[in-house]
């Protein structure tokens, strides 16, 4: 299936407001800035879809896309950004940590990182989250139009070794770049056909 039609459904914090049709979701999380909202604007080819900014901290709600009435992406606040007062940190990690906690939808965590510096504490910290709430971790480096080869080699071995995540859940990725949609897509097509979910995306 090629994507037709993607939109923007809704904005949220609390659970109450999330939409209520039933359909898988994959969540995007990461550090403010690493290029989640960017990297849901590569895949579904639109430009301005989610919005970004070269500062951190643009997204500040947890933000529903509908793709074909299928499935869901939601591209959520990022965290550890330094600029803001503690209650505004706290605020995010809470709509973070409750979407990811308590939404009977969501299908699959993608945990976007930085491809030029291995994870960071709060990377490691959702790492571990993601595995507690008994969810497999699926890693996007993102930004690898900015290091080299080698760079990028050894930063997957420090994701396989020290993180023991599994080498075909990573994907590496550059929304300037274009680079990482069909290993994408393909790997979401994995998902869906582990979870019985009868869609199937082609390389978009
Ligand atoms: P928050 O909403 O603040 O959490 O940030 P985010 O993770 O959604 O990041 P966003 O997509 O807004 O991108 C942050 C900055 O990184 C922007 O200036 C983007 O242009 C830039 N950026 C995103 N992806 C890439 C990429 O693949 N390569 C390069 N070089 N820059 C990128
Ligand atoms: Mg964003």
């Amino acid at each position: 299936m090629k994507i037709k039609k993607s939109e923007f459904i809704t904005s949220a914090t609390k659970k109450e407001d999330y939409p209520i049709e039933v359909l898988p979701e994959v969540a995007f999380v990461g550090r403010s800035n690493v290029g989640k909202s960017s990297l849901i604007n590569m895949l579904l080819n639109r430009k301005k879809l989610a919005k970004t900014s070269s500062t951190p901290g643009k997204t500040r709600l947890i933000n529903f896309f509908s793709i074909d009435d299928k499935f869901r992406f939601v591209d959520l606040p990022g965290y550890g950004y330094a600029k803001v007062s503690k209650v505004q940190k706290e605020k995010w990690d809470k709509y973070i940590s409750d979407y990811l906690k308590y939404r009977e939808y969501l299908l699959s965590i993608f945990v976007l990182v930085d491809s030029r510096m291995p994870p960071t504490s709060l990377d490691i910290k959702m790492i571990d989250m993601v595995k507690e709430l008994g969810y497999e971790v699926n890693i996007i480096l993102t930004k690898v139009d900015k290091i080299k080869n080698n760079q990028l080699s050894k930063m997957k071995k420090i994701l396989i070794k020290d993180y023991e995540i599994k080498k075909e859940n990573i994907v590496e990725c550059s929304s300037l770049k274009r680079i990482g949609k069909y290993d994408f897509w393909d790997h979401l097509n994995d998902i869906f056909e582990k979870n019985s979910i009868e869609v199937r995306m082609e390389r978009q």
